[in-house]
């Protein structure tokens, strides 16, 4: 026989129809990240973890912005489209109506609370389940419980919930609050919703008058105060927006160290969620890790730095850089001011210095771009070296082409490549030319004008000037020592 495992929820409701006036953007709120995830996508996360038989995302204000990005995050997802936001027990009616008939347990959370994790979810679970309640709600004492439900109980239970703007000043004074986040039985939710009505200072229909419905019933409804009151914190606006990231980051950058990751400054220190960072990586002040930038054991990173999808092999330096889209291999420095555009990717022990900009550039084993340099569509072989302000002139106005560089090839400084041109391995290129034909193995190639010395130029033309006077002098001495 199968059963279903005990935490097995049959629907996960996720409300995210809302307007977000607050926030004062063209993004729905729910779109607005942090730790480089959009706020919905934690919710989902949280949702997984429950997992669910149906997840239903409440879709309404902005909602075209909301079902592309649900698309591309979480495809399975059901949508619900409440086209008019008339409050939270009106949204979750329309949920309801997207489900099949389930007499399971029903979750409700928010789509814009995105620290709430789904071990808290499932605690909630385990509660109406063990508690053999109708409905359970995630409450917590927040320092100031200005603007949300307050949770007016019976002894164990709850027996109502009430709004900030319905509430008396008796009422008002309760310090604990609702969070938004419920878990329900089936039958308990569907009968109740059939019974909610707008009479109240907002004219909405409240979810949260389903607590009077169910304990005017005799039914169990019981709260879970949560301690870690970040979890239950929601974004209205974009101070809250930052107050939240600010205390992901604090996690994510906690955990890390935890894990074995040295990082100098917590505070200029920002880590995205879905970065990886092996142990003994050493990140200094100011740096960001963005997308799903990986960082191998050994690695320094920083002052200064932001890669964003860049891969770092063990051991590699990057300090003061911006890259993205890129691969730093083992070993490879990369530095001080650096730009690593997409396509570049540094073999081990590659380097790429000083006021250099890469892009869509393969910098061989232990090849050096050390100073002042644009090297865009190149490939330099191992061991090569390019010489400080070359240029790998890639463009012609029109079209982008290669050039290459063979193994163990010097190309001079101040050289200019103007692609397509190809120097073979073990070939040198003179300083200051500019390549326009390939160079075979084992040359020299020289593209520049012959050096020309006019003898006694300063004295006719310059006649007077202290230059002159210094020349002349030069020339006298010389003379003596003959
Ligand atoms: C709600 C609760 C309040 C609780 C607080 C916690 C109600 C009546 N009140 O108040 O007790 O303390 O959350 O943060 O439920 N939404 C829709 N459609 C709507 C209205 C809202 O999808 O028509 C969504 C919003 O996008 C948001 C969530 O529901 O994700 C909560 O809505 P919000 O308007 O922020 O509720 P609060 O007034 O904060
Ligand atoms: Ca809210």
């Amino acid at each position: 026989m199968t059963q279903a495992t005990p935490d097995r929820v049959a629907a996960v409701v996720i409300l995210a129809a809302g307007a977000g006036t607050r926030m004062k953007s063209t993004t729905a709120k729910v779109l607005h990240t942090i730790a480089g995830r959009s706020m919905l996508s934690y919710a989902i996360d949280a949702a997984n973890a429950l997992d669910p038989q149906h997840l239903v995302v409440v879709v309404g204000h902005q909602r075209e912005q909301v079902e592309v990005h649900l698309a591309e995050i979480a495809p399975h997802v059901l949508i619900a489209v409440q086209a008019e936001q008339n409050g939270t027990g009106h949204a979750v009616q329309c949920a309801v109506q997207v489900l099949p008939d389930v007499t399971g347990r029903i979750a409700v959370i928010s789509g814009d609370v995105p620290l709430l994790t789904g071990e808290t979810l499932r605690s909630l679970v385990k509660l109406h389940q063990s508690g053999d309640a109708q409905m359970a709600v995630l409450t917590s004492t927040p320092a100031d419980p200005y603007g949300y439900g307050r949770i007016i109980r019976d002894g164990e239970q709850i027996a109502r919930i009430v709004e900030q703007k319905d509430g008396t000043p008796e009422e008002l004074a309760v310090g604990e609050v609702n969070t938004g986040t419920y878990v329900f039985d089936g039958p308990t939710l569907r009968d109740g919703l059939g019974t909610l009505q707008a009479n109240n200072a907002q004219g909405e229909l409240y979810l949260t008058d389903l607590v009077a419905y169910t304990h005017g019933r005799g039914g169990r409804v019981l709260p879970m105060v949560i301690d870690d009151a970040w979890q239950a914190e929601g974004v209205n606006d974009r101070v809250q927006l930052a107050a939240l990231a600010r205390e992901l980051n604090n996690r994510i950058v906690t955990g890390w160290q935890r894990a074995g990751v040295t990082i100098l400054d917590p505070l200029t220190t920002w880590i995205h969620a879905d970065v990886d960072l092996a142990p003994d990586v050493t990140l200094l002040p100011n740096t960001s890790l963005e997308g799903t930038t990986s960082v191998a054991t050994g690695a320094v990173i920083g002052p200064d730095t932001t890669l964003v999808d860049v891969e770092v092999g063990e051991g590699a330096h990057v300090a003061r850089a911006h890259g993205s889209l890129s691969v730093i291999g083992p070993g490879a420095t990369v530095g001080p001011f650096a730009y690593l555009r997409p396509g570049t990717e540094i073999a081990a022990h590659g380097k790429v210095g000083t006021f250099v900009e890469t892009k869509n550039a393969k910098i061989g084993p232990g090849a050096k771009v050390p100073h002042l340099c644009y090297c865009g569509d190149a490939v330099v072989g191992e061991g090569a070296n390019i010489g400080a302000g070359t240029i790998f002139a890639n463009y012609d106005g029109v079209t982008k082409s290669t050039s290459t560089v063979g193994e163990h090839s010097f190309v001079g400084s101040n050289s200019t490549l103007v692609a397509p041109v190809h120097i073979a391995d073990g070939a040198y290129v003179a300083a200051g030319s500019t390549l326009t034909a390939d160079v075979g193995a084992g040359e020299l190639a020289v593209a520049r004008g012959q050096q020309r010395n006019i003898k006694g130029w300063v004295g006719r033309k310059r006649a007077g000037t202290k230059t002159a006077a210094a020349a002349e002098a030069a020339l006298a001495k010389q003379e003596d020592a003959q």
